[in-house]
């Protein structure tokens, strides 16, 4: 009896310090369908594959057409467009990347992996691409390291990445079947995910000495989303009608 309500109270106590404290969620103008923040700030694509970026609380179109994802890196953006063809820029000017992917992630360490049409796996070398084994549909590069998603919704982690390392890493390690996740985004000792039905979760107990950490917790009071994205305590992300949700998380 001792024995279990010391444990029930470390357990509760463990949770606070571990769980991830979200406020209440602010919904930006506009509609987008995919969102992406980092160092160089917010970007933003719509229904209409325009890309733009949020200066401000408004939004700068950049390019009227063709866009496919984005993502706010360290060093530079990284977006595909709709042929699967491969842009990097710092926002004014684009340079075109050889290869065709369908979703690059780039950390704000400049580790950049991404995945293909075949969910092939592909980390940039700062020359080329270079295919690790797997296949995912979905991938993230972050602080919490890589992290991916099948098209059978399995969540996987690349051992080794924690801390954002400039690594190929170990070979994929299953975190998840259920939840079946659909979307994931690497923070700091934090992974947000989105399941098959639009629910948000986080990864709860992640640390260096357990980078997969211990557990899928859910978000509550928020709307049904398609896709998200953390920056240290920033989230952002765009539910299921296009609508752009913000919120500031605290640990
Ligand atoms: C991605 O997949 C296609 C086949 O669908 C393949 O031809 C291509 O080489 C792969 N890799 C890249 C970087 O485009
Ligand atoms: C890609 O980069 C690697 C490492 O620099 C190099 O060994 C390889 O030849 C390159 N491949 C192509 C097709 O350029
Ligand atoms: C990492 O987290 C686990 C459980 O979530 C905890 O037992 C451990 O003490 C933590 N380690 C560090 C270095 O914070």
């Amino acid at each position: 009896m001792e024995h279990s309500l010391t444990k029930i109270l470390f357990l509760l106590i463990a949770g606070i310090a571990n769980g991830v404290k979200f406020q209440q969620w602010e919904r930006l103008e506009g509609k987008m369908k995919h969102v992406s923040v980092g160092a160089l700030g917010v970007w933003g694509i719509n229904s209409g594959g325009t890309l733009f970026r949020l200066d401000g609380k408004t939004w700068t179109q950049i390019d009227p057409s063709g866009w496919l994802t984005v993502s706010s890196g360290g060093e530079y953006i990284w977006a595909t467009r709709t042929d699967h063809s491969i842009r990097k820029g710092d926002g004014e000017n684009w340079q075109v990347v050889s290869g065709g992917l369908v979703q690059i992630e780039a950390s704000r360490k400049n580790n950049v992996w991404a995945v293909n049409r075949s969910n092939q796996i592909y980390r940039y070398n700062g020359i080329n691409w270079t295919m690790t084994s797997g296949r995912l549909q979905q991938i993230t590069s972050g602080a919490s390291g890589v992290w991916g998603t099948t098209s059978g919704h399995v969540t996987y982690y690349r051992p080794y990445t924690y801390g954002d390392q400039e690594t190929t890493g170990g070979d994929w390690q299953v975190i998840s079947v259920t939840p079946p996740m659909k979307w994931v985004a690497s923070g700091d000792d934090l992974v947000l995910a989105i399941d098959r039905s639009g629910n948000l979760y986080y990864r709860n107990g992640i640390n260096v000495s357990q980078p997969t950490g211990t557990s899928w917790v859910k978000v509550e009071g928020v709307p049904l989303l398609k896709q998200v994205d953390v920056y240290y305590s920033v989230v952002m992300a765009v539910d299921t009608e296009d609508n752009i949700w913000s919120n500031i998380i605290q640990y």
